[in-house]
């Protein structure tokens, strides 16, 4: 049964938290070369790319400041419609990359137009979204936001943060032209947090090449060559890469279709029983497959219904910073399934209704 119901981190199956328990190897022995280059091609499956996907020993906010100090050697266009793609703009400024910003309203999705419009203003060479904005249940169209750019400039690399999506929803990288495609493993992947994964494109590696100050810990280049012999830069999070490698074993077993859709069956079921009681956060036919924002019509207090559901051993989120309180959350990811969410709409509606039901003891 799912007790996570926030958009990350989500529940880890049993079976995956021992794997972890496995006794230690060398980073640079063999058995850890072919647990590494087990991990490789299955992960290549999921990002839908015959290129690399690079692993990392951090969260995906740290893939984030990978993408820009790698692939951006001019200026990047951030669009922001919510709390994470603010973050893609406060990592290039840490970071001091020439960078502007287009804002849509939150709860609104970025447009191809909004994005075309936008990149006439600069000689832009990256731009940067994210593809499920977890702070607001809206998904962004980046297949279509990707070619719309391509069409302006040819050259310019398309980098995407599907940290709340990646593996619970299709993305096709490479039939995309998407440059950058990076996720934690916290979320749709139903790992511990502490990993993090990056596919990465060929344009992005040459990109890369002409960029003197990419930093060390995630420079490509050098991930690159490390990947090359089923290795890492630096000492990895060998524990982690076992429940990863067991994981993946699930996903696959799962079927990346069946898995997909069952994030977009859960994602229905939650908007329709939502829509009915509260109204929905996000634009109409925008609706993230993997995370809904409620609005708070009911005036609720999140926090005391949280105690409730806590009781029964499941947690929700509230709104994200300025939304808290106007809107709740609910995740439907990783091994959540459709009956676990039938019993938290359950124990919501007694609440609801002023029906509380005794925790168990
Ligand atoms: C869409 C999105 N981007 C980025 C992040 C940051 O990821 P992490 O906490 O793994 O660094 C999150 C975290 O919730 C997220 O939902």
């Amino acid at each position: 049964m799912a007790h996570l119901f926030i958009p990350g981190p989500t529940d880890v199956a049993p079976e995956i938290l021992s794997a972890q328990a496995q006794p230690m190897i060398g980073h640079r022995s063999q058995a850890f070369a072919d647990l590494f280059g087990r991990i490789q091609p299955r992960l290549r499956q999921v990002f839908l790319t015959q290129h690399r996907v690079y692993v990392t020993a951090s969260s995906g906010s740290g893939l984030q400041e990978a993408a820009l100090r790698n692939c951006v050697a001019r200026r990047v266009l951030v669009a922001v419609n919510g709390a994470f793609s603010d973050r893609w703009y406060e990592i290039a400024l840490a970071n001091g990359i020439q960078t502007d910003r287009v804002d849509v309203p939150w709860g609104k999705a970025i447009t191809p137009d909004t994005i075309g419009a936008a990149l006439s203003h600069a000689d832009y060479d990256a731009i940067a979204v994210v593809h499920n904005e977890s702070s607001t249940g809206v998904e962004n169209p980046v297949a279509a936001i990707a070619a719309a750019a391509r069409t302006i400039r040819p050259d310019i690399l398309v980098l995407v943060d599907a940290v709340s999506s990646a593996a619970g929803v299709r993305i096709e990288t490479d039939a995309w032209g998407l440059d950058v495609v990076l996720t934690s493993a916290q979320k749709c992947f139903a790992l511990p947090p502490g990993l993090a994964f990056a596919a990465v494109s060929d344009r992005a590696l040459e990109r890369a090449a002409t960029v003197s100050q990419r930093g060390w810990y995630f420079d490509f280049i050098l991930l690159e060559r490390y990947l090359a012999r089923n290795m890492t830069p630096a000492t990895p999070a060998i524990s982690l890469l076992y429940a990863l490698d067991a994981q993946l074993g699930r996903i696959l077993n799962e079927g990346l279709e069946a898995r997909f859709a069952r994030h977009a069956e859960m994602a229905e079921y939650c908007q329709n029983w939502g829509e009915q009681r509260f109204g929905l956060f996000a634009q109409d036919d925008y609706r993230s497959k993997t995370v809904t924002a409620f609005s708070n019509s009911r005036s609720l207090d999140i926090s005391a219904l949280n105690a409730y559901l806590v009781g029964f051993g499941m947690t929700i989120a509230n709104g994200y910073g300025p939304l808290k309180g106007k809107t709740f959350r609910i995740g439907h990811m990783g091994e959540t399934r459709g009956h676990d969410l039938e019993l938290l709409f359950q124990r919501i509606d007694e609440f609801l209704d002023g029906a509380q039901a005794e925790p168990p003891k």
